[in-house]
């Protein structure tokens, strides 16, 4: 027998390739049925194909329609949904409670933050966001000072400078330019108070009106995990490991590593400094090893940290404040509402104090409302039950399934809010009209819930309503024709506000994008500083799947401009041959593998 085998192996390749293709499907097919009849979670409804296979759920993500297709399948499936084999999201409340509440003392283990979606630390430190555990709390404990009321009263003077440096800025450029990209110039702003906050300096953004690439390529690398994530959740090693190396672009690898030796330098000149600043690093310092010995944080980890609270304090604040000045671009009546509470609550700018913007209640209501209409994190990030198993809104869940709680599908599901698809802030008001009422508020958290719901929750109302409430005390604002349709976008695990603009056809399948004019405020004159050189077409360099884009926007003269431009195109790359060939060549080395281990 031993003899037989033997031959056929090895003189018919053929033969052999046939078998192990027919082994191959054979598995497949089996997982398939598996997921569908057998698994654990079979019950759960949920789209067909997303119960099959976890490729239908990813396919989703890398479009960057997760956020329509998932509200879609909760206002068709219910509360809780099967998007994938091992994947439930859940819009309700009672979710909110099981998942990221307070654990009880009889309830075992936590809801651990899925490390298949935050990734590893570049520099092994993990981050507040990310860490789990007895790490999590330790982090969360010594960070907390940095956000305590007492800080917040601090840090007031240093708000207020940027804010005032944002406002002057918009009436210069609005009076000498004529046009403002609004978006643009709130990410300014907060990135340079958070900036300030967790490095102790600002990014200089607000003063020179341009981009930086520590800035740029926050946004690179948010689109682009996206498509990292879908290849280390496909395949298993060594295959991941080969197709990133493929695959990951050289320049966002770079990106990376240039934003944690630049945290780290900004640390290293902060601490010398010495002072008596009361920015985060102060507390940060405060809970150093070099502070309280071994407990505290190392190095590394105060690196990790100030990074994540520069992503998490800024973009999200951008992104609330560029969508409520849309809503209420588009709402007309709501924002002379608003104005009108905003300019008959103070005498003169100086009056306008942390304190007092905080006190005002429609535009409390306002920013509660652009919240639920266009959440900053959209999209779940997601946790896992844990071992054995728990029990999420009455039903069992076995341990190691991850779970997310999806914020949009959530806040515009007409399960927990009346008319869910208008923007009106009245809701939120203890007097509003009976249309409003039985709505389900408690099923609203922008900013997560429980023990790892957002610690810079007071900094970011602080900073919403300093900046809001200046705003439309000083200007009135008016809406571009072009950025009508300004919220139709795409989200890769946060919106892509900035450069992206969906076509007509959002709703449709189609995951093409075009590239319009930023959201702006009055008619923006080209800025785009040519070089002089031809302008070339498609240019040949790298592959279908990460064509050579600097080539093609070789001809614009500002560095950043065309690094945001590049970083912008490479997230938009559709689905290729180059990838079915990768995957072959994938493919047939997977073969080759198992040939020689089966002989
Ligand atoms: C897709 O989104 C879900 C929920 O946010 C997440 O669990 C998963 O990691 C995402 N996958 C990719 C490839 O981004």
């Amino acid at each position: 027998m031993g003899e037989v085998t033997y031959r056929v192996f090895s003189k018919d390749p053929v033969v052999l390739g046939g078998i192990l293709f027919t082994i191959l499907i054979g598995g497949i097919i089996t997982k398939m049925v598996y997921n569908l009849y057998l698994h654990p979670l079979r019950d759960y409804p949920g789209p067909f194909f997303g119960r099959v296979t976890s490729l239908y759920y990813i396919r989703w993500n890398l479009s960057g329609l997760q956020h329509i297709k998932e509200k879609e399948w909760h206002d068709r499936y219910g509360e809780v949904i099967r998007l994938a084999p091992n994947y439930l999201s859940y819009n309700s409340n009672q979710a909110w409670k099981d998942i990221a509440g307070h654990r009880s003392s009889y309830q075992k283990g936590t809801f651990d933050k899925d490390q298949t979606f935050f990734g590893k630390p570049l520099n092994g430190a993990y981050n507040i966001a990310a860490a789990n555990g007895d790490e999590h709390r330790r982090l969360r404990r010594l960070l907390a000072h940095a956000f305590s009321d007492k800080a917040l009263k601090l840090q007031e003077p240093l708000l207020q400078g940027y804010v005032d440096k944002f406002i002057n800025q918009l009436r210069q450029r609005s009076t000498s330019e004529g046009a403002i990209d609004i978006v643009k110039w709130f990410n300014f702003a907060t990135f340079d108070m958070i900036g300030d906050l967790a490095f102790g300096e600002p990014f200089g953004l607000l003063e020179t009106g341009k981009g930086d690439r520590y800035v740029d390529s926050i946004y690179g690398s948010v689109k682009i995990g996206t498509y990292i994530r879908a290849v280390t959740q496909v395949f298993p090693s060594p295959l991941k490991e080969v197709f990133l190396m493929l695959f990951v672009p050289k320049k966002l690898m770079e990106d990376q590593k240039h934003q944690v030796q630049l945290a780290e330098a900004k640390l290293m000149k902060r601490m010398e400094l010495d002072t008596a600043r009361d920015d985060f690093i102060s507390y940060i310092l405060k809970g150093s090893r070099m502070e309280i010995g071994e407990k505290g944080l190392s190095f590394p980890e105060m690196v990790s940290q100030a990074q994540v609270l520069i992503l998490a304090g800024s973009e999200t604040t951008a992104t609330l404040l560029s969508g409520m000045t849309y809503l209420l671009l588009t709402n007309p009546s709501t924002l002379t509402k608003l104005m009108a509470e905003i300019r008959s609550s103070f005498t003169d700018q100086s009056d306008i104090t942390l304190a007092r913007a905080g006190q005002l209640p429609y535009l409390r209501a306002v920013l509660e409302e652009a919240m639920r209409m266009y959440p900053p994190v959209p999209n779940a990030l997601p946790r896992l039950t844990p071992y054995p198993g728990e029990v999420i809104c009455g039903k069992f869940v076995p341990g190691g399934v991850a779970v997310g709680l999806h914020h949009f599908s959530t806040y515009r599901s007409d399960r927990n809010f009346n008319e869910p698809d208008s923007f009106v802030p009245e809701r939120w008001l203890p007097n509003h009209d009976k249309r409003f009422d039985g709505e389900n508020h408690e099923a609203f958290h922008p900013f997560s819930y429980g023990p790892r719901s957002c610690l810079g929750r007071n900094l970011a109302y602080a900073e919403l309503q300093l900046i809001a409430t200046k705003l439309f005390w000083n200007f009135d604002l008016e809406l571009q024709a072009e950025s009508q349709k300004w919220m139709e976008q795409l989200t890769y695990a946060l919106w892509q506000k900035a450069s992206l603009n969906a076509p007509d056809d959002i709703y449709r399948h189609s995951p093409k994008v075009q590239h319009t004019r930023p959201f702006a405020m009055w008619p923006e004159p080209d800025n785009l500083q040519e070089t002089g050189l031809p302008r070339p077409s498609r240019t040949p360099g790298g592959n279908a799947a990460y064509h050579n884009f600097h080539n093609d926007f070789s001809h614009i003269r500002d560095p950043n401009l065309q690094r945001r431009l590049v970083l912008a195109e490479i997230g938009t790359v559709p689905f290729g041959w180059y990838h079915m060939r990768a995957v072959a060549v994938a493919a047939a080395g997977f073969f080759a593998d198992s040939l020689t281990s089966l002989l």
